[in-house]
């Protein structure tokens, strides 16, 4: 059969073109940021092919946090068996691979170095480009991988154990950050609160299980910054707050096993309810300022039941929401199928590409309409 002509060469769903009749080009995707050993073949056309994850929690859960150290050892142990179960889930050879991608900001630095350095030794090998990619645009990738459709322009919300940031996204690889958390992270404080109630790691599912038999007005627990123009969110002082009504204020020495069923119920949901309030009042609040009316939202708390049911009320309001299912929403490699937007622009790394431990990008004020 003849080559067909230019004009003959269909557009993918991403718009790029690819030739009739060949397959779509691959790409692997190596995640290692924090406590997840992930690995993904996704297309040009943006399925994915396999995405594996290697969850590390069961380690880190009797310390009640991720140990950074121990992270690491233990992404050595399983970065191989991840990447060889990608490529074989996905029926893909090293060779059929055109790039591979690593995320390589932000993270834990010993984590971060691990998949890079598998990442940087395989493009070498097989001489295919390197691409760097960073673990909160990834986040919010995932809604353009999910809709299987052009997200953007929209208001980003990425809420997960370190961040909690909203960005006016005017393409895929063009964010400004609108603001973000002035002390912990959305997640930060579900696992902080999971651990004041004695519920274990980690703490968001902990928390949303126990909300679920608990009444949300039981305790009315601060809101910050909800009334206040600012895109900032603050979650330091709501569990605090948690605290003190727990073990008093100052707080006294106590025994969570201890605490009734019924109450730690509705402390949990109290709390969850406080949280999900302002994370909808912030996205509404950047709808406006920004004009918007596509919300992406991304990072291990949009897995929420409660928050997503807020979502779904905004949805129905006529807000264009996309949030990801929830293997999307934690922590994977296939999100950074974003990787595929620097690909099409020639945005390659060099051999001398490293890591970066704190998020690069600052936020930048931006005053409601
Ligand atoms: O995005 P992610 O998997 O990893 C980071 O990049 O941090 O997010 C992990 C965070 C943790 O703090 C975890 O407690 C929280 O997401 N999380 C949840 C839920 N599932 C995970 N928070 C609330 N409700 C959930 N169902
Ligand atoms: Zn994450």
């Amino acid at each position: 059969m003849s080559e067909p002509m230019p004009d003959e060469v269909p557009q993918t769903s991403f718009g790029f073109s690819s030739r009739a009749g060949t397959r779509p080009r691959r790409l692997l995707c190596v995640e290692s940021s924090c406590d997840e050993t992930a690995a993904a073949i996704v297309d040009e056309d943006l399925r994915v092919l396999s995405s594996v994850v290697a969850s590390q929690t069961a380690l880190h859960a009797r310390f009640g946090g991720v140990v950074p150290e121990v992270a690491s050892r233990a992404h050595v142990e399983r970065i191989l068996p991840v990447l060889d179960e990608a490529l074989r889930e996905a029926e893909t050879r090293l060779e059929d691979l055109c790039a591979i991608s690593v995320v390589t900001n932000p993270g834990l630095v010993g984590s971060l170095l691990v998949g890079l350095t598998a990442a940087k030794t395989l493009a070498m090998i097989l001489q295919i480009p390197l691409i760097a990619v960073n673990h909160i645009e990834a986040h919010l990738y995932a809604c353009r991988l999910h809709a299987r459709r052009d997200v953007f322009p929209a208001v980003g919300l990425v809420v997960s154990g370190g961040h909690s940031n909203l960005y006016h996204c005017r393409e895929a690889v063009d964010f400004e950050l609108l603001g973000s958390t002035i002390d912990d992270a959305a997640g930060e404080a579900f696992d902080k609160v999971a651990a004041i109630l004695g519920l274990g790691f980690p703490g968001g599912p902990a928390v949303q299980q126990a909300a679920s038999t608990g009444n949300p007005r039981a305790y009315r627990f601060p809101r910050s910054f909800l009334k206040e123009d600012r895109l900032e969110f603050s979650f330091s002082g709501l569990k605090t707050a948690v605290l003190y009504e727990v073990a008093g204020k100052p707080p006294a020495p106590y025994d969570a096993a201890q605490i009734p069923r019924q109450r730690v119920a509705d402390l949990a949901a109290s709390f969850q309810e406080a949280v999900v309030d302002v994370l909808v009042a912030k996205c509404r609040q950047a709808l406006e300022a920004s004009g918007l009316k596509t919300l992406c939202v991304g990072g291990g708390v949009a897995a929420n039941a409660r928050f997503r049911e807020r979502l779904d009320e905004m949805r129905a309001g006529g807000i264009d929401v996309i949030v990801p299912p929830l293997s999307l929403c934690t922590d994977n490699a296939a999100m950074s199928a974003v990787a595929w937007e620097s690909f099409h622009r020639g945005r390659f790394a060099g051999w001398d590409l490293d890591v970066t431990a704190g998020l690069v990008r600052k936020p930048r004020a931006v005053k409601p309409r």
